[in-house]
């Protein structure tokens, strides 16, 4: 009889040390030290960086190189290898501790919420279900109940849960709206409506593109996304909604869900919820608010008025990894009703996850209520800094990134070059570099143009947007070390960059 091969992992083998040592909890010490050691040189570094462009195929080639070229056993572990790849990560990303960084929505995480998510890697615990992760889903059920209060449901009766990104929560909440209100759609399709009626959905004009996205992924096309129409202050003009829903009638469109921004993504306009929610009740339509960006206003007594009815919602979309600033994604989907967090996904048929003797344990999971099965324990660190340092965090910050944002439209309002495209309600400001003798033609190409090469210089971050159909140059406020005098740094750069453009120096050629 042959004897059975040695397995290349037998103790005392090469291969199986290596695999050990790659667990080794000293080894760990050693590796997290050297990255926390890099981190902190990145985070005490307040120059002014947007981000350093680097061409694929050169960051590809930089990429491959830090690459083991062994390829049939394990490598031996290379403490210089694994610093190069954080300081290539770093460098490449767009600097967001910078005050040079006021282009997105995401911010500068409180570095204390990124340790929270080291800490989630290494017990790597899995939250849509309670016996993954315990601390998580009652972490979840806590931060429902801490945040419920500034919405103002029924505390008995709402439900919140998470899932991976604004986008995600948008199409879940839409899935609810329709079983809700077609409750034979999800077992029939389209054929659930009488008389050849259409699905539909009514948003605003400037509502995120992932509604669209949504929307097709239901299966309801384009010209089933009835559009309402705008006021000069960027909000669903109210008195268009009802003769917008009446005319979608008249086309057989069945309107199920009316989606309302609480602070759009162009300029951060925030809907009025209270006359849009009194609509939707009288023609018995489910109302959304897509609040990823500024339902984290709610938390600021200041603030919060701007979301005023938003107790009269269905539900809200609440992305955290936007301006409750903790790594993404980090997004809570709120429901008025507990019932329909049971309503997006009606199937059951999954008896490796899904209980058949429902107990105290598994009354918390949420895999029958999110897309997700496996789903990152995304409110750890959020509920870690809310237990850390309380909601005064939060509408600290808030409050000061919307006044820098309105102090800043107001240094606009100094210079004539420059002209304001709103009055910011949140911390989102969009604007346009006009100098006398540009015509319209010219201004989009010359604000995409701006854009693009102060992005390439690398020492801001701005972003561009734009509104009534041309180019306008966005910035938005996440990091509270930037000041007037940077903003006003920003301006300098962009009158300098325009001006070469205008001078037709070599350069962009405005395309993005
Ligand atoms: C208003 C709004 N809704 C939805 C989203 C999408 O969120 P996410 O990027 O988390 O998918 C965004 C993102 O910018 C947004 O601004």
């Amino acid at each position: 009889m042959q004897p059975a091969p040695v397995s290349r992992l037998e103790h005392g083998s090469r291969q199986g040390r290596l695999l050990r040592d790659t667990f080794d909890a000293r080894l760990f010490r050693q590796t997290s030290g050297q990255a926390i050691d890099q981190l902190e040189a990145h985070l005490s570094d307040f120059s002014l960086r947007g981000v350093e462009l680097t061409e694929p195929a050169v960051l590809t080639e930089a990429a491959r190189s830090l690459m083991t070229t062994e390829t049939d056993g394990i490598a031996e572990f290379d403490e210089k290898k694994l610093a190069a790849i954080i300081d290539l990560y770093i460098r490449t990303g767009i600097q967001v501790h910078s005050p040079g960084y006021m282009g997105r929505q995401f911010s500068g995480v409180v570095p204390l919420a990124g340790v929270i998510d080291f800490v989630s890697s290494v017990v790597n615990q899995p939250s849509s279900f309670y016996e993954a992760g315990q601390l998580p889903n009652v972490a979840e059920r806590i931060m429902a109940d801490e945040l419920n209060r500034f919405i103002g449901w029924d505390p008995g009766t709402f439900a919140m849960l998470t899932t991976s990104g604004g986008s995600l929560a948008n199409l879940t909440a839409l899935l609810a709206a329709r079983n809700r209100k077609l409750p034979a759609y999800w077992s029939q399709g389209g054929s659930a409506l009488a008389g050849g009626a259409r699905p539909a959905i009514a948003v605003g004009a400037d509502v995120h593109y992932s509604m669209a996205r949504a929307a097709g992924v239901m299966g309801i096309g384009e010209d089933q996304l009835v559009r309402l129409p705008s006021n000069d202050r960027h909000q669903i003009d109210v008195d268009m909604v009802r003769p917008t829903l009446e005319a979608a009638e008249r086309r057989n469109l069945k309107v199920f869900c009316l989606v309302a921004s609480a602070g759009t993504t162009s300029v951060g306009a925030f809907d009025p919820l209270d006359e849009l929610a009194a609509i939707a009740r009288e023609k018995d339509i489910w109302l959304h608010v897509d609040g990823a960006h500024g339902a984290s206003l709610l938390v600021s007594e200041k603030l919060r008025g701007k979301l005023r009815g938003i107790d009269q919602a269905d539900s809200l979309t609440w992305d955290a990894h936007k301006m409750m600033f903790v790594p993404a994604p980090c997004t809570l989907l709120f429901y008025r009703r507990r019932e329909d967090s049971l309503g997006a996904f009606r199937q059951k048929k999954a008896s490796y996850v899904f209980d058949e003797e429902p107990d105290i344990y598994t009354e918390l999971d949420s895999g029958d209520k999110n897309f997700e099965c496996t789903k990152r324990p995304m409110i750890m660190t959020l509920w870690t800094l809310w237990a850390v340092y309380g909601r005064a965090l939060f509408a600290e910050k808030i409050e000061h990134l919307c006044q820098l944002a309105s102090d800043a439209h107001d240094m606009l309002l100094t210079e004539p070059d420059f002209t304001p495209v709103h009055r910011p309600e949140a911390n989102i400001l969009c604007f346009r570099y006009r100098p006398e003798g540009v015509g319209e033609q010219e201004l989009h190409r010359l604000q995409v143009a701006i854009r693009n090469r102060i992005k390439r210089g690398g020492r801001f971050f701005i972003s561009k947007v734009n509104v009534d159909g041309v180019a306008a140059l966005r910035v938005v406020m996440m990091n509270h070390e930037i000041t007037a005098g940077h903003f006003r740094m920003l301006l300098g750069e962009i009158r300098r960059t325009g001006q070469e453009l205008l001078a037709g120096s070599d350069g962009d050629d405005g395309q993005e």
